[in-house]
């Protein structure tokens, strides 16, 4: 699924299983980050002096209960909304006390964002929704986006509406969306929670591919067993950061199983 854009960004035809190497990217350092919503007795601390380094190239994993705070690590990481404290560079710039209205420079230029419900614009067929995410960043050309969406199997639904579209092939839409930018870190909440085991190893085997041409990738899951294919697993409780585990040797999408 190489996807090159003229100008800015090296070509990454690199891969785990050989080739050149790809150009890591996206990389994250976080210290005593926190969150906080609401006031007074309603304050929720969402997240509580998180401490996390995620490597450039790095595909990570995000487990931990509900209301652990997951959600809001990967909106603070993506520039969707700012911490209230600590410090956090993310993809190489300083994000550390940016203000919202300085974030939307940042989220155009380094991260792509898949959600658990595709969020895709029912009235736009799936290359228009590709499209009006590469016009409004003005990153991407109409040229890639059937590029991109033949590279996640949909070359030959590319005048379909969202409506007659599988769950996965609506993911699918998604992820062309995310990558039309050319993003170094591709953020992804529960991508494969509203699809089948078998449709959701094809959007991981997308991931894993995206983040062997050197993306990095956060994915949150509330399935423990994808985290085989991750470099680095983070384990989330009440607003912190439980563990990390590192895997030296990921595994293969095709060999996960659940
Ligand atoms: N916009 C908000 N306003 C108020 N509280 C919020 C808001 N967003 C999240 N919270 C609270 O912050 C805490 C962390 O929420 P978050 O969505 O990050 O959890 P999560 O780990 O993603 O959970 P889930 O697995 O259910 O998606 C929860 O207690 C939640 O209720
Ligand atoms: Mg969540």
């Amino acid at each position: 699924m190489t996807h090159t854009r003229t100008g800015g960004v090296p070509d990454r035809t690199g891969s785990a299983s050989g080739g050149a190497r790809a150009v890591l990217r996206g990389g994250a350092r976080l210290r005593g980050l926190s969150k906080t919503y609401g006031s007074g007795e309603a304050a929720v601390s969402a997240l509580d002096g998180v401490d996390l380094d995620l490597e450039a190239g790095e595909l990570a994993v995000v487990l931990g209960p509900s209301g652990s705070g997951k959600t809001t690590l990967l909106n603070v990481l993506g520039g969707i909304e700012p911490a209230d404290g600590g410090s956090l560079e993310v993809a190489g710039v300083d994000l550390t006390g940016r203000r919202p209205s300085r974030l939307a420079g940042f989220r155009r230029d380094h991260v792509g964002f898949v959600f658990q419900f595709f969020n895709l614009v029912p009235t736009l067929t799936a290359r228009e929704n590709v499209e009006v995410m590469a016009e409004l960043t003005g990153r991407g050309a109409r040229s890639d986006v059937t590029g991109l969406l033949e590279s996640v199997g949909l070359g030959d639904r590319l005048d379909h509406f969202p409506a007659q579209l599988s769950g996965g092939q609506q993911q699918r839409v998604a992820l062309a969306r995310a990558l039309v930018t050319d993003p170094d870190l591709l953020l992804a909440d529960e991508p494969t929670g509203a699809l089948d085991v078998s449709t959701g190893k094809a959007v991981l085997r997308l991931l894993q591919e995206t983040n062997r041409e050197g993306r990095g990738v956060l994915m949150v899951t509330h399935n423990a067993a994808v985290a085989r294919m991750a470099h680095r697993v983070v384990h989330m409780r009440d607003g912190r950061i439980e563990s990390v585990e590192r895997n030296a040797r990921p595994a293969d999408v095709r060999d996960v199983d659940w």
